[in-house]
């Protein structure tokens, strides 16, 4: 492992004023984003929606990595460039996700296991010949009455782990992401104890697997209450239980932290992570790398028509550039209006 490399990539992921963009939708996913906006998914739209993106020049000022999905990564744009020359002629990072999505965990009812640890020393090999420097592997980990178990809890951190492991033995960035869901009724102290109990048992593990922090990124949930609680938090709330979280399980070693948006609204997504790096003196850098709270709004402006790839680009700039704020704690309410 080259650390000083891996670290360099790393810390460049998080660059202030810049975070990341989480492209990498699986075929199933993206599918249901364009049942939304009543597109049918090809991989030629797909191909057309994603090039939209990465040809936003303005926008890609904010955007220091694009994660992709393994379809989306072998595939050329329009005029035969290969998608991911267009990212990095934009200056920015491409990244693969490389977990093989969720399989029910036996004995324990309603849990999953993030599954892809076949074949992935492979893959990541592969990857990094064609241009990939970092990774994502996604743990999901939801909240109801009985769960999550100490089992669940426990065999997604230690694939985490195994991943993160492979990736930096292939001089790959792993993003360490166990998601704990917002689906539940559950209210923000509940999301708070089991985000805990998840961040110390994956850095258990990485300490195990002798992963190096200084060479990857964490995205974690916030710290927020579940969509069915009727009782929301402000985003003074969520901000503060948050540092105050990550404060207590998250190394400083680390070098950066990307929150995923996990269903938040655009501008909740925004003004969390605004208020979070407003609360200063952090050990590591605050960024983002969403999916839908990036591009949920360009998806609406451009509903598959060609004709509306200004107006996409447009959209998809202003959410990067908001973000891109919030990375730096100098977000508003206002900037918001005046730039929409
Ligand atoms: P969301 O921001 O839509 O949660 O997606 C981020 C992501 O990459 C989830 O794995």
């Amino acid at each position: 492992m080259n650390l000083p490399d891996l670290n360099k990539v790393a810390v460049a992921m998080v660059t202030p004023g810049k975070g990341i963009l989480a492209a990498d939708e699986s075929t199933g996913t993206i599918k249901k984003r364009f049942d939304a906006i009543n597109v049918e998914s090809t991989d030629e739209t797909r191909r057309d929606y994603r090039e939209m993106l990465f040809r936003s020049a303005e926008a890609m000022n904010y955007i220091s990595g694009v994660i992709l999905y393994d379809e989306t990564i072998w595939q050329n744009a329009k005029d035969g460039t290969p998608l991911i020359r267009l990212i990095e002629q934009a200056g920015s990072i491409p990244g693969i996700k490389v977990d093989e999505g969720t399989q029910p965990l036996p004995f324990c009812p309603g849990e999953t296991v993030t599954v892809g640890l076949d074949r992935l020393a492979d893959r990541l090999t592969k990857y990094y010949a064609h241009g990939a420097r970092f990774a994502k592997w996604r743990a999901v980990i939801d909240i109801a009455a009985d769960i999550p178990s100490a089992t669940a809890v426990h065999v997604n951190a230690h694939a985490l782990a195994r991943y993160a492991a492979l990736c930096q033995a292939a001089h790959i960035v792993p993003i360490v992401e166990p998601e704990v869901l917002m689906d539940g009724d559950h209210d923000i102290d509940r999301c708070f104890e089991v985000t805990r109990h998840v961040l110390d048992e994956v850095f258990r593990e990485l300490r195990l697997q002798r992963v190096a922090l200084e060479g990857m990124i964490l995205k974690p949930n916030m710290v927020v209450a579940g969509k069915k609680s009727p009782k929301q938090a402000s985003v003074d709330e969520v901000a503060h239980k948050t540092i105050r979280l990550l404060k207590e399980c998250v190394p400083a070693a680390v070098p950066g932290i990307a929150f995923l948006s996990g269903g938040q609204s655009d501008e909740e997504a925004t003004a969390h992570l605004d208020a979070m790096n407003r609360i200063g003196q952090l050990p590591w850098k605050l960024t983002f790398s969403y999916g839908r709270a990036l591009q949920a709004a360009p998806q609406k402006a451009w509903s598959g028509k060609a004709e509306n790839v200004p107006a996409g680009q447009r959209a998809f700039t202003h959410r990067a550039h908001m973000n891109g704020l919030a990375s730096l704690g100098q977000w508003t309410a206002q900037l918001e209006r005046k730039a929409a």
